[in-house]
């Protein structure tokens, strides 16, 4: 019988499926385990469901042991995977994506409007019982309707903001390193990065964290843009130099920027936390019931997959061994 290590308490239909197909070995508690209780939980285990906070390295693949056949993140991001261990080892990775792009392209759009409206500060203001009075200077920001909305990376999450940009009346133009599928129902122009920065109202990341895409953001880009625009960042914290930003920030170099993720999450830079042109959450993306319990059940699809000797749905490409 196939045995899950399940290292968070899932939601969803995702610990009946797994039920039903093996054995499930879970953590106790809705809390964030310590790595020796992860560590002892994949020993021995044929495959682990992790979440993007389990460190997926060489000591977690030793304490697992031999027989671990899988690792089935439970998150389309799967930075916390060292792919090179896991094809070496000939483990199969798999990830969520799809499921939550439009939860996750709702919360990016969220930050947009909040941070080109300045809500965080405005709502700041009137929490903390500060006098105020409707004035033509008054917390004005910057209207989206025609502007140019860059978005970098233009997959599945990408594209959505795309689209919830056009309802907004922006236009969209987009870095990639190949052209995307959804360039021609976006109307989307494909330009290089440097362009997309200088000539951009928002820039929107939507790309995964690798060697290649780390601090990809940083001083010489955010000098790149204009002081108007609004960088915002759902994908990964270290797509962006924190200490860069903050300066840029501090410096009025640009408008602003809207922040769910951070590089040394759940630290966040003291830095930011001083600065009132800044919008920060808390990697809430993909926060919702309904995609919470599609991303649980779609990696307990991929695992239960595997169990069985099958393709998994979700299967992350593996380098060479
Ligand atoms: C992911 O799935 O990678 C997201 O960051 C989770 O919110």
């Amino acid at each position: 019988m196939t045995t899950f290590a399940v290292t968070a308490a899932l939601p969803g239909r995702a610990p009946e499926m797994l039920a039903e197909a093996g054995e499930v070995r879970d953590v106790p508690g809705a809390g964030r385990p310590e790595r020796e209780e992860l560590l002892r939980l994949v020993e021995g285990a044929d495959i682990a469901l992790t979440m993007l906070y389990v460190r997926v390295d060489e000591e977690f693949l030793d304490a697992a042991g031999e027989g671990l056949r899988a690792v089935c993140n439970v998150a389309v991001g799967f930075d916390n995977v060292d792919l090179a261990a896991c094809a070496r080892r000939g483990i199969v990775v798999t990830n969520t994506p799809g499921v939550l792009d439009d939860a996750t392209a709702d919360l990016a759009f969220a930050l947009i409007l909040a941070a080109r409206r300045r809500l965080g500060e405005a709502e700041r203001l009137v929490r903390a019982g500060e006098p105020w009075e409707w004035g033509m200077g008054f917390m004005v920001g910057h209207d989206l309707r025609g502007g140019r909305l860059g978005i970098v990376g233009l997959g599945g999450i990408g594209a959505r903001v795309g689209a919830r940009g056009r309802g907004f009346g922006l236009e969209v133009a987009y870095f990639g390193r190949r052209e995307s599928p959804h360039e021609a129902e976006l109307e989307a122009t494909r330009l290089d990065l440097d362009e997309l920065l200088a000539t951009s109202d928002v820039i929107s990341l939507h790309t995964p964290l690798t060697p290649e895409t780390q601090h990809l953001i940083g001083a010489r880009e955010l000098a790149l843009m204009k002081p108007t625009a609004t960088l915002v960042n759902t994908a990964r914290g270290a797509v962006v130099d924190e200490e860069a930003l903050v300066e840029a920030l501090r410096e009025g170099r640009i408008a602003g920027a809207g922040l769910d993720v951070y590089e040394d999450e759940p630290s966040v830079n003291p830095g930011l936390l001083e600065l009132e042109n800044v919008v920060l959450l808390p990697h809430i993306g993909s926060a919702t019931v309904e995609t919470r319990a599609a991303m649980a059940e779609l990696a307990a699809r991929n695992a239960i997959a595997i169990a069985r000797g099958e393709e998994p749905q979700a299967p992350v490409p593996l380098p060479d061994a």
